[in-house]
């Protein structure tokens, strides 16, 4: 069943029973409160007539009787054997309701000749001293049609409202699925076409909807720019691998035109093939590098104390590295939960820059926080200009193209780094002023071993 059709039928059956459940009990109770009334009434009067039946008096209980008697109904006494012994009545036919006895006050609705009447009767004690009942029948005909015709415009108005609640519900049901068809039209467009786009959000109610449709255009932009920043990676990768290919390319034709008889191409070409096939080489492990790192599973990873690790990864860098490197560190014990290769990974990529990047010392500094460790790289090299410093964590940037390429970077350094803080639920940031130095700062949760 559509939405629009559910909103519809249940929005009219709730208010069709609330509005039958309210009208009914209106009825009833203007019903009851009307003969409770009516049956007061009438118990005064009887009240009133024995008063005036136990003064002494001149008047005959008959007389009595007849001035009490009301405007459309009687008055009569019954004795104990149901016998109607005195009656004062307006119309002659109503001597024929049947009287009834009872040692009680009772009060009931009869119906007579398709008249209705309110009977009221209450004991009392006779001049001989028996017990005699004193009732007052009294004609509601009038009443009781005038609780009929509430009954009937109760009916028509519940009608009346049903009819238009079906019709309002059906608009509501439209008006209320009208931004999810939207929706459904636009995510038919996007499998239709391929192409991304947005709902447009006309007004700024925030409703369930409106944010459904803002969640829904947020999820398109994420797609877009992660199809794009994909799209723009396969083709630097590409571009990336094409260039020592053409050099590669370009340099075994020369030799095999010249190479046998000119011995100084020769060797220019030998070493240029070397250089760009290992840069090649270099490249393609950075590529797998990156894909790899995505595999990395939860449970590889182990509790181990990191200390020892950093500076067993200082220590063996250091040997390659013409740059001294300063390592600060109170602690001789945290406790991570990491995976190992990954996390030297991490600190060699962040240790090469630094080497590459500057020509002094490099400074390696671990901070221990209330719930994180912080790893900091500083060095005091060329630095990274503003503009650049959100773009180095993408995949093969690179600040300086031909400056890069004498470093033989390939600009996967830094979004392996991050893919690897990423994995451990740790951050990565950098500080960087152009030609004064940067610092990378890598914070990581801690692991509290009692
Ligand atoms: N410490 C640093 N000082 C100055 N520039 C830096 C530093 N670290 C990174 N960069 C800049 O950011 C760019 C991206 O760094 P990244 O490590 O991702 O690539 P790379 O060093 O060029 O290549 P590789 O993949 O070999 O690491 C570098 O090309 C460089 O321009
Ligand atoms: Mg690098």
């Amino acid at each position: 069943m559509r939405l629009r059709r559910r909103i519809q039928l249940s929005t009219t059956a709730v208010l069709i029973v609330l509005l039958i459940i309210t009208n009914t009990s209106i009825y009833f109770i203007f019903k009851n409160t009307t003969i409770t009334s009516e049956i007061n009434r009438l118990t005064n009067t009887l009240n009133n007539t024995v008063m005036e039946l136990n003064k002494d008096s001149n008047s005959s209980m008959e007389q009595v009787l007849q001035a009490y008697l009301i405007s459309d109904g009687m008055i009569r006494i019954v004795d104990r054997h149901n016998n109607p012994t005195i009656q004062a009545t307006t119309t002659k036919d109503y001597l024929h309701i049947q009287s009834k006895y009872d040692d009680d006050q009772f009060e009931k609705v009869i119906q007579y000749k398709g008249y209705i009447f309110v009977m009221v009767s209450i004991p009392m004690i006779n001049e001989n001293g028996t017990i005699i009942n004193l009732q007052v029948i009294e004609n509601v005909d009038v009443l009781f049609d005038n609780i009929n015709d509430l009954k009937w415009v109760l009916v028509y108005a519940t009608i009346i409202v049903i009819i238009i609640l079906s019709l309002t519900s059906r608009l509501l049901g439209r008006w209320i699925s009208f931004p999810i068809q939207r929706l459904t039209e636009t995510m038919n467009v996007i499998e239709k076409n391929g192409s991304y786009e947005k709902i447009a959000i006309t007004h700024d109610t925030k409703d369930e909807l409106t944010e459904m449709a803002m969640t829904f255009n947020r999820m398109i932009i994420r797609l877009e720019k992660s199809y794009s920043k994909q799209e723009q990676f396969v083709s630097d990768a590409s571009h990336e691998l094409k260039t020592p290919l053409t050099v590669i390319d370009s340099y075994v034709k020369l030799l095999k035109r010249w190479g046998k008889e000119r011995p100084d191409i020769l060797e220019e070409a030998i070493n240029t093939i070397a250089s760009e096939s290992s840069r090649m080489k270099y490249l393609t492990e950075q590529l797998l590098q990156l894909a790899k790192s995505e595999e990395i599973i939860e449970n590889e990873k182990e509790t181990v104390n990191i200390v020892p690790i950093v500076e067993k990864t200082i220590q063996r860098l250091q040997q390659a590295f013409q740059h001294e490197i300063h390592y600060k560190n109170e602690q001789c014990e945290i406790h991570m939960n990491i995976h190992e290769p990954s996390f030297v990974q991490l600190l060699v990529i962040l240790l090469d820059n630094a080497k590459k990047y500057s020509d002094h010392h490099i400074r390696v500094e671990v901070k221990e926080w209330k719930e994180t460790v912080s790893i900091l790289v500083v060095d005091k090299g060329i630095g990274i200009p503003l503009e650049a410093q959100a773009q180095v964590f993408d995949r093969l940037y690179r600040v300086d193209k031909t400056r890069s390429r004498k470093t033989g970077g390939s600009g996967l350094g830094l979004s392996i780094a991050k893919r690897i803080v990423e994995q451990h639920d740790g951050d990565i940031t950098l500080e960087s002023v152009e030609g004064k130095g940067s610092t990378f700062t890598v914070t990581l949760p801690k692991l509290e071993v009692k």
